[in-house]
This record gives structure tokens, C-alpha cells and sequence, in this order.
């Protein structure tokens, strides 16, 4: 186990908003001294879907790596874009890679959702907290709901303060869960 936390950008989409407000979050856990890591799925192997999971889990050297990670964390914080109402299906390929039960029982997840449309993935987070809790993990009820996340950002930054708020209280939090 280590103290590390992990942030997962849960997409595999080149230029995703999600990797950026991962990177809004490692700056918030920076600021506040605490180990952070992002773990950005864009770095899972193209083949990952076909060749490298079930009996092949694990077995590139970057797979190996983020399953040793997930299941060494304790805490993690999950950017959850919304993807046809719900979270990207990579997201699910990647947790059905990792070790199970190892990889989240009794773990503490924070969630953040962001979308383009109004509901900033909500139904997206509710659907993943069903499946972390499933796996025995426990999720924060603090969940910030980016809605229309584009329009609230420039240069990799939240501008709105709002959201600010909620991610930073959020973070506490999860420091404190
Ligand atoms: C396959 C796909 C499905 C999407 N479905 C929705 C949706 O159901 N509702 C919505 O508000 N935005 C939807 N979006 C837009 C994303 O929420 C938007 O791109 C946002 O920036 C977060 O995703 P990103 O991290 O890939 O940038 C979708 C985007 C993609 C690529």
C-alpha cells in the first residue's frame, strides 16, 4: 500500500478535457503537499480492448504499471467524462483489467464529472459508483458536476468559481475520508 493519490483521467480520447482537469486536480493535491499521480488512459496500449485483457492482463510493461498502482492506492479520484449518458467504455475495460477484489476493497474514491451538455455526468457517476461499490470500494458523496465544461475553462484552468469551490472542498474531503 503507499499514500500516493491517484487521479484517473478516464478517457482514452486524444485532447480530452478530462486529462485537464485531472491536471487541475494534481495541482490542488500539490498546493496542499500531498503525493498525487495521474493515471491517464490514453496510455493504454491501442490493442489493450482485444490483446490485453483476461488471461493477458497486466502483461505490457504500462499495464503492469497502472494495475501495480491501483492496486497499491488507497485513495483515488476518478474524471469521469459523459459519454452517451454514461462513462466511457474504456473506463469499464480498464477496471475489468485490474486485480479483483485487491484493487479496491475498502479503498476511498472521489468522483468528478464533466460534460458538454447540462447534466455533467451525473448518471455517468452514479453508474460508476454502483460498480466501485460493487468492487468494495467507498465513494464520497461529494461529487462536483462540471456541466458545459469547455465553457468554464480557458487555458487548462476552471474559471468558474463555483466549481472551484466544489472540487476544492472535495479534495479536503477525500484527504479526510
Ligand atoms: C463518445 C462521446 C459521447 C459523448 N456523449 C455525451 C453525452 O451523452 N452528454 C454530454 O453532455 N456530452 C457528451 N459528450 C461530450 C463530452 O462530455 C465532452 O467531450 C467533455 O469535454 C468531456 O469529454 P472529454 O474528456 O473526452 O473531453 C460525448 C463525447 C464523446 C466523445
Amino acid at each position: 500500500m503507499n499514500d500516493t493519490i491517484y487521479i484517473i483521467s478516464g478517457t482514452n480520447r486524444p485532447q480530452a478535457v478530462s486529462l485537464q482537469i485531472a491536471n487541475v486536480y494534481l495541482q490542488e493535491f500539490n498546493a496542499l503537499n500531498v503525493k498525487a499521480e495521474i493515471i491517464d488512459l490514453q496510455e493504454l496500449p491501442a490493442d489493450y480492448l482485444f490483446s490485453g485483457l483476461y488471461e493477458n492482463a497486466g502483461k505490457s510493461e504500462i499495464t503492469m504499471n497502472f494495475r501495480k498502482k491501483m492496486k497499491e492506492g488507497k485513495k483515488f479520484v476518478f474524471v469521469i467524462a459523459e459519454y452517451n449518458g454514461s462513462f466511457p467504455g474504456v473506463l469499464k475495460a480498464f477496471i475489468d483489467g485490474l486485480e479483483f477484489p485487491d484493487s479496491f476493497t475498502n479503498k476511498k474514491c472521489a468522483l468528478v464529472g464533466l460534460s458538454a451538455g447540462e447534466q455533467g455526468a451525473v448518471l455517468a457517476m452514479s453508474h460508476l459508483t454502483d460498480i466501485l461499490n460493487y468492487c468494495g470500494a467507498h465513494v464520497l458523496a461529494q461529487k462536483p458536476k462540471l456541466a458545459m465544461v469547455s465553457q468554464n475553462m480557458e487555458d487548462g484552468k476552471i474559471t468558474n468559481e463555483r466549481y472551484m469551490k466544489h472540487i476544492k472542498l472535495q479534495v479536503q474531503q477525500l484527504l479526510d475520508f
